[in-house]
């Protein structure tokens, strides 16, 4: 059966429901691209630009990973975004995991939760992911924040990357992408500013309510080892607390880690 056709993308409907945010971000839709995360490192924009993408033919994830979606199955788009000067990006990443946890509850969808360090999670599957990239600028660089987010479950899935990801409309019907793109981008602006003021400090206790897998015993795989450990909390940095058999902890930071969960 061919794939359902992609409606028009509707830029009234995202501007009104962005509301007085609409002046602070430059939206482009495309039907298809490579990676829109490829696309603004490419051709770097003004901050607040956004590209979302229908179809990505190259979609990037976390170590080295692809994005796979069929058209219009997930809503993946990217900001560009810049720092005050001297405000590091540790921890960026998870503050956006909060930001789109945060819009999705102003959608009145309930029960996501954060998968240390940037995945969004549903009913113990990914519902979304972060993918953050930095422009190759020296100083204060230009943040490419690229966003998946699953909408609709789509028939290549499994076969593609193994597992069955979790997707939007487990939880009701899906409001149109330029809505939820809207409040995505609403809340993120805020999570953003509030990050550029605070770092993660200003999150980490949110970051923390959600956490999808603590006290739960995870799978660590990092380099060519792997670990068994009991989930706890993240500190004020983003790093990840780990409750080890012997009795010590261990912190992790985002890197080259991914985390297994061992029970549903
Ligand atoms: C991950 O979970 O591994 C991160 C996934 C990030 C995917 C998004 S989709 C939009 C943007 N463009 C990309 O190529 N990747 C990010």
């Amino acid at each position: 059966m061919p794939a359902p056709a992609v409606p028009p993308f509707d830029y009234l409907l995202l501007r009104e429901t962005l509301g007085s945010f609409a002046p602070r971000f430059d939206v482009e839709h495309r039907q298809q691209c490579d990676s829109t995360n490829a696309q603004l490192l490419a051709s770097p924009r003004a901050a607040g630009s956004v590209l979302v993408c229908d179809e990505q033919l190259a979609g990037r994830g976390r170590r080295g990973r692809r994005w796979v979606s069929a058209p219009g199955s997930s809503l993946t788009f990217s900001l560009l975004w810049r720092l005050p000067r001297g405000r590091s990006a540790t921890g960026l990443s998870l503050a956006v995991g909060v930001g789109i946890v945060s819009a999705l509850e102003t959608l009145g969808i309930e029960g996501t939760g954060l998968k240390w360090p940037n995945d969004i999670w549903l009913k113990g599957r990914k519902l979304g992911g972060v993918l953050i990239e930095a422009l190759p600028e020296r100083s204060n660089p230009g943040l490419v924040i690229g966003i998946g987010l699953n909408l609709r479950s789509s028939p290549g899935w499994q076969t593609e990357i193994g597992r069955t990801p979790a997707s939007l409309d487990e939880t009701g019907p899906v409001p149109p992408r330029e809505t939820v793109l809207a409040h995505l981008l609403k809340t993120l602006h805020v999570t953003l500013e509030t990050f550029g003021l605070q770092g993660f400090d200003a999150t980490q206790d949110i970051w923390n309510s959600h956490n999808a897998l603590r006290g739960q015993q995870v799978l660590i795989s990092q380099e060519n080892t792997e670990w068994q450990a009991e989930c706890g909390n993240v500190d004020s940095e983003g790093a990840l607390t780990l409750h080890l058999p012997d009795g010590s902890s261990r912190h992790i930071t985002a890197g080259d880690i991914s985390l297994i969960p061992l029970e549903p």
